[in-house]
């Protein structure tokens, strides 16, 4: 593996891989009832495109495709070409139509205990149609893009599902992200509406949103006009509204039709646009349309939680900001019908029982979560959860970043009390769905192994060259064939797509994921983290670059380098390498929480580092890399690995011997 990948992450997988062999069997009964068994691999294998068109037909289409794959003009697909459908209509009108009106689409729960409500689909088609004609009124077109920038509240989904009625690609951007960092995106997608609110519920008080966005408009000028969910009430300041600009959303929404008549566009029309790091300062704009995407999240919904829409109750603990809020809250549950818990605030508010309430309260079947809040749950030990009835759960799943065994068996045992089996499903925000996973009713699971590619998608581990690696060893995790819900382009720059994704294993017409992963004396797939310049904090995709970017925009900073060091809790952690610029001095007494809030201002809380050390210099090789692997040995406390191809060796001690300031405030 190359220099740049996290050697102790990896190195603690592979630990792990050589002592682990525990098996978990699926339960019987839900083995002999699963919708997908053993036998659909080889089905896929041997018809690929009769597999998919059989998974398209789940989706209602205006008009039915001429052709499921069109790869002609690789790596840009097409899938099920010719083929007309409407996302929205998918999502929500064809329950109602189909007699589930009344049925429970959304049971919100906001974070103040009692502020509840629940949305029946019926409910949920008004909703969307009301907010459809309102953006409608707001200038929105097909084709034209609006940005999301919202709390966890159900107007979030009404507006990601109203843009897909129109046609029109929206951008969800994290509300943790910063008003610099709403504004690139909106910038670079050219979204002329943004939806948001005024806040929402964190920690038992409300965190405001509106402000970030008065301050993107100061920075874009693409802004028309912007929509507010009055969500907190709370006051929005002197300059918090331009009239020429800031609409109500209780207004215009609330004042709308319920009746849209939805359009169907094209198998390939623009769904949305989801920003990502990659190895550059810029986020890249992954683009995902309409039919395959669909496809995509709706059959692996069905096939990985062994989905039962009459009966579960599902609830993924993402934020909408993430793919994983697209594909497994939005449009894949609903897509196939089921009532779910959607949840605004945080695990631990007003106690740390809070999440296990809502479980037992829902009677919650079927958990998606991330391996960093069950990590900070086992901290806190078992007492909390044991005080609730969580019975109902029948599987649970893990998304974001390698489990570790611990964690998962905690996670099996614990919360899923030994009955249910773990899904540890490989995915990234390019893949648009689930693409390494267990099946519940036909894998023996294994504690931290994301196990085999799921019946329709074929991944390896290949070697430099290309070669599929025998069982037993490491290298990159590949995807060998096109699948539906792939990314179909970076967002204005196919030369970054194909240079990023399918230039590494040109020859071989591979999609390189940028992941390490070996494959086990069974073949299974351990996934091992990533290999380029991207760390996966709390499961959150953050570049070195756009870190460092930031740090040297600060006035007192000449260079900067940024690592992601192994922590116990988040998975990864940012620490920060600083050299000064001559005239800052020592920077003062206060220069370690000044750039840390810098960070902080610039991208948002999530990219702020652990750790900030201020240092005299960067190890670097004679042509002027920089060694992040040996900041990685500083970082974790190891000893320095080989320095040889350093410039001036010394360096090392020099930065060793200087002190480590956490940034914890
Ligand atoms: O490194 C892998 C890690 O998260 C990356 C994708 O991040 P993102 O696009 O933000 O999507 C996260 C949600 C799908 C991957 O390249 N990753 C994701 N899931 C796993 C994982 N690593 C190991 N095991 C997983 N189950």
């Amino acid at each position: 593996m190359s220099d740049q990948s996290t050697p102790s992450q990896t190195e603690q997988t592979l630990a792990n891989l050589l002592k682990e062999d525990r098996r978990f069997e699926p339960p019987a009964a839900l083995a002999a009832e699963a919708n997908v068994k053993a036998d659909a691999y080889d089905e896929a294998a041997a018809d690929s495109d009769a597999f998919w068109a059989t998974q398209a037909e789940r989706l209602s289409w205006d008009k039915k495709w001429d052709q499921v794959l069109d790869w002609s003009n690789a790596p840009f697909a097409k899938w099920f070409v010719g083929g007309t459908l409407n996302a929205s209509y998918n999502c929500v009108d064809r329950h109602v139509e189909a007699g589930n009106g009344d049925k429970v689409a959304i049971h919100w729960v906001g974070e103040p205990v009692d502020d509840t409500r629940d949305i029946t689909y019926a409910q949920l088609k008004d909703e969307v149609s009301q907010a459809a004609n309102a953006l409608t009124d707001l200038g929105v077109g097909t084709g034209d893009r609006v940005a999301i920038y919202m709390p966890m509240i159900p107007e979030a989904i009404v507006a990601m599902l109203a843009c897909a009625r129109l046609g029109a690609p929206h951008t969800v951007v994290f509300g943790g992200f910063s008003a610099d960092a709403l504004a690139s995106r909106i910038d670079d997608c050219g979204a002329k509406v943004v939806v948001t609110a005024d806040g929402g519920y964190r920690r038992g008080a409300p965190s405001a949103l509106k402000p970030a966005v008065d301050e993107a408009r100061t920075k874009t000028d693409k802004v028309e006009k912007v929509l507010v969910v009055r969500r907190t009430g709370q006051d929005l300041g002197e300059n918090g509204w331009d009239d020429a600009v800031d609409v109500w959303w209780h207004d215009a929404v609330g004042s709308a039709s319920t009746e849209h008549a939805c359009e169907a566009f094209d198998s390939e029309h623009p769904l949305y646009v989801m920003y990502t790091s990659g190895t550059t300062g810029k986020p890249k704009g992954i683009l995902h349309t309409t039919g395959g995407y669909l496809t995509g999240a709706a059959y692996t919904h069905n096939a990985v939680f062994d989905l039962k829409p009459e009966t579960d109750v599902y609830w993924c603990t993402a934020d909408i900001g993430w793919v994983t809020g697209h594909s497994y809250i939005v449009y894949g549950p609903l897509a196939n019908g089921v009532t779910q818990v959607l949840y605004e605030g945080t695990p631990d508010s007003p106690e740390r029982g809070r999440w296990w309430q809502i479980i037992a309260d829902y009677k919650v079947t079927l958990f998606y979560t991330a391996p960093t809040a069950i990590r900070s749950f086992m901290k806190q030990g078992p007492d909390v959860p044991d005080r609730f009835d969580m019975s109902s759960l029948r599987i649970l799943g893990s998304v974001g970043e390698p489990i570790n065994p611990e964690a998962y068996v905690w996670y099996r045992h614990v919360i899923g009390g030994d009955r249910t089996p773990v899904v540890d499903t490989w995915w990234q925000t390019e893949t648009g769905a689930v693409m390494i996973s267990p099946l519940p009713g036909v894998t023996a699971g294994k504690p931290g192994s994301a196990m085999t590619a799921i019946p329709g998608i074929s991944a390896d581990v290949v070697d430099d060259e290309g070669n599929s690696v025998p069982n037993g060893s490491g290298g990159y995790l590949v995807v060998t064939k096109p699948w539906p819900s792939m990314l179909r382009t970076i967002w204005g720059d196919d030369d970054r797509y194909v240079d990023t994704y399918w230039s590494r294993f040109r020859k071989q017409g591979f999609y390189f994921a940028g992941d390490g992963a070996k494959k086990d004396t069974d073949g299974d797939i351990w996934v091992l983290g990533r290999v380029d310049d991207v760390m996966n904090v709390s499961g959150h995709r953050l570049s070195t670059t756009e870190i460092e970017s930031a740090l040297v925009s600060h006035p007192k900073v000449a260079e900067s380098a940024v690592v992601g060091a192994t922590d116990p809790d988040t998975g990864q952690a940012v620490v920060a390498y600083v050299i000064l610029r001559e005239e800052a001095g020592d920077g003062g007494p206060e220069i370690v929480k000044e750039l840390s809030d810098h960070v902080r201002r610039e991208i948002g809380p999530i990219a702020k580092p652990r750790e900030i050390m201020i240092v005299p210099e960067l190890p670097k090789t004679r042509s002027g890399k920089i060694m992040r692997r040996l900041l990685r040995d500083v970082a974790e406390k190891r000893e320095i690995g080989d320095t040889q191809t350093l410039a001036d060796a010394s360096i090392m001690d020099l930065i060793s011997a200087g002190q480590s300031t956490s940034t914890e405030d």
